[in-house]
Order: C-alpha cells, then structure tokens, then sequence
C-alpha cells in the first residue's frame, strides 16, 4: 500500500476519487467524479495518467456512465453503452492499458445487455471488473517489482524519466514498483529523476513519491543524464512504458528514447517495467504505434510562465518509441522477458 491513494471508488458515494496530479508537489488535492464526462476530462488533462491507471480510471469511467443512464432513467441500450466506451478511448491514443480495460469492460457490458440483466445487477457486474481490474494491477506490479530486484545490484544508482510509481498506477508502480521492492529488499539504492520537460511528470511528481516512500532521489534536467551517465554516477536506467509492441519497441514519454540511446553509448543497463497488458500484440514493431501529440502551449509555457513567442511554431509529441535493440529486459510480472522474445507474455 502507498502512503496515497491515486485513485479510489467510493463504495457509498458510488464515484471516483482521484488525487490531482496537476497540482502536485504544491497541494495534495483530491477530487471526486461522479459522471463519466469527468472522467474523460481527468484522463484527457493529466489529472490521471500513466498507462496503468489510465486502464484503471477508465474502467470505474465506464460503471460512472452505466449509472448515469441508470440514474436518468435513459436506460442502457447497446447504443449508449458503446457511446461511453467511445468517449473513454477517445481521451487519449498512446497508452494501449485504455483499451485493454475499455475492451474488458465491454465484454462484461455486452454480454450482461444481450442476456438481458436487470440495469442494476449489470452496473454491479461492471463494477466488480473494474474492480478486478484495479487489483490486477496491483498484483502485477508487486511481482513485477519482485522480479526486478534481481536486476538491481547492492547500492545501485538508477536513472528514471517521467513518472511510472503509484501515481501513475492503481498503487505500487512500474519502474517506482521495482525501486520500491529493492528498497525493501534492504539494497541500499539512490535515483536520479529526470524532470521530464514539457509537462515535469519526473520533478512534480517521481521525486514526491520517492521522497515519501524515503527513497534517495536527485533531480536532474533531462539534459544532464548524458553527463551524469559519463561521469560514472549511473549504474542502469529503468523506464515504464505506455505501450510495447510484439518485436520489443517501446513507447514511453518523450525523451526516452535519449536516454537509451545515452545509456547505450556508456554501456549501462536500459529496463523497461511494465505489466504484461502494456504489451500490444497486434502492432508488429513500434512504427504503428500512435503517438500523442498535445498543445503547443505546454512547450511554450514553463509551469505557469511564458517562455516562448506565443505564435512560435510548436511541435509537441507526448511520448517516442525505443527501439527494442536499446532495452536490456522488460520487466514484466510473468518473468524478466528479453525483448525481441515476449512470447511468454501472451
Ligand atoms: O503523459 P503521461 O504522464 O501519462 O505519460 C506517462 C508515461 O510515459 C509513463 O512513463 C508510462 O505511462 C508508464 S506508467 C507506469
């Protein structure tokens, strides 16, 4: 269990709370969705994000917007409930864990609709695999953490780029969940977190979390892990992902890729962690996988500060794509898997 929770279904109130993550490190926030609109939105500005609970908040997304029908006495036909999984994947293209819980709540959606459930007992049903899926999640990454130790020598130093712990998950964390269980395994670790321009995922939040779970961490700019890997003050690099293709590319926010190809050149150690639904075994390699592009402001803005000419020519991709021959191992819960072979992760 986190000292905080990311995000949190309210039995009584029947709704989602979810941590603002577009406040931290400044205020520890929380607000409730009660409607699948408000989802959508935490999803599409960042309140929520990171692949895992993306998957996670959109699924409880799903139970808000069964209820709403319920509750205006719409009814759920097959129209309105496949209206609210539409809305859901159009938050947000990268992360393959959205539609991996959307397609997992649509199963459980369709299949009560064409026995004919009572309204009631299918939002239940809906809700324990949303439910199932939160614990999933969590379960997975324990033992992905697990598995990671193994690679994580006594005293290492790592190198992390964005956020991939329990903010950006149902609980533990990824990249975080494998520093997390070396901690607890007593292996002494420090990490260096790479701030993670344009929108800081890795100062905001990466050091919050690692500073409350007491682990060692030094902000770095993402300009300074290259210098930091030649001065000898790197021992490997480990990064979540958002989305993994069959032949091992990954995509995990942008400026991933410059630290593998970094980490390459000094010959340190480059693991991706990622639980095995990250995994899209439909794209053969990593050129198919759809890469957000977001607003130019947030390049062009620095926080809450201008720094660039407001009509100055923007180009601002969300995430890049690895290319498997820079990862060392995908840390996953099923084992460590070498990443041109993942077929254990099937
Ligand atoms: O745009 P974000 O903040 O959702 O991007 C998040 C990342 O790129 C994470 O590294 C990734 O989702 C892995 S989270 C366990």
């Amino acid at each position: 269990m986190s000292t905080f929770q990311t995000l949190t279904w309210l039995t009584e109130k029947r709704s989602l709370r979810l941590i603002d993550q577009r406040r931290l490190p400044s205020e520890e926030l929380f607000f409730e969705c009660r409607v699948l609109h408000q989802v959508a939105e935490a999803i599409k500005t960042l309140a929520v994000r990171g692949a895992p609970a993306i998957g996670v908040a959109a699924a409880y997304g799903v139970v808000l917007g069964v209820q709403e029908l319920i509750e205006t006495g719409n009814g759920i036909t097959l129209q309105g409930f496949a209206a609210i999984i539409d809305e859901l994947a159009g938050t947000r293209p990268t992360a393959v864990n959205l539609f991996w819980a959307l397609e997992r709540m649509k199963k459980v959606g369709e299949e009560g609709l064409e026995k004919g459930f009572d309204e009631d007992f299918l939002r239940d049903l809906l809700l324990a695999e949303a439910d199932l899926i939160y614990a999933e999640d969590d379960q997975a990454h324990h033992q992905l953490g697990e598995f990671g130790v193994q690679v994580i020598p006594a005293g290492a130093t790592i190198l992390t780029h964005c956020n991939a712990g329990a903010l950006a998950c149902a609980e533990y964390g990824t990249a975080l969940g494998v520093m997390r269980a070396a901690q607890a395994a007593g292996k002494n670790i420090k990490v260096y977190a790479d701030e993670t321009r344009p929108l800081l995922q890795g100062s905001r939040l990466t050091t919050w979390e690692l500073l409350k779970e007491e682990i060692p961490v030094t902000l770095i700019c993402d300009n300074m892990a290259a210098h930091c890997m030649a001065k000898g003050m790197i021992d490997l690099v480990i990064v979540g992902a958002d989305r993994i293709a069959a032949n091992g590319d990954t995509a995990n926010k942008i400026g991933t890729y410059s630290v593998a190809l970094a980490a390459k050149a000094h010959n340190l150690p480059f693991y991706v962690a990622a639980p095995t639904a990250t995994i899209d075994f439909s794209l053969a390699d990593g050129s198919a996988i759809p890469i957000e592009e977001r607003n130019p402001d947030e390049v062009r803005f620095f926080g809450e500060s201008r720094t660039a000419p407001a009509k100055v020519e923007v180009y601002n991709p969300a995430f890049d794509v690895t290319p498997t021959t820079l990862i060392s191992a995908i840390i996953t819960e099923k084992g460590i898997l070498a990443p041109d072979n993942l077929s254990a992760a099937r």
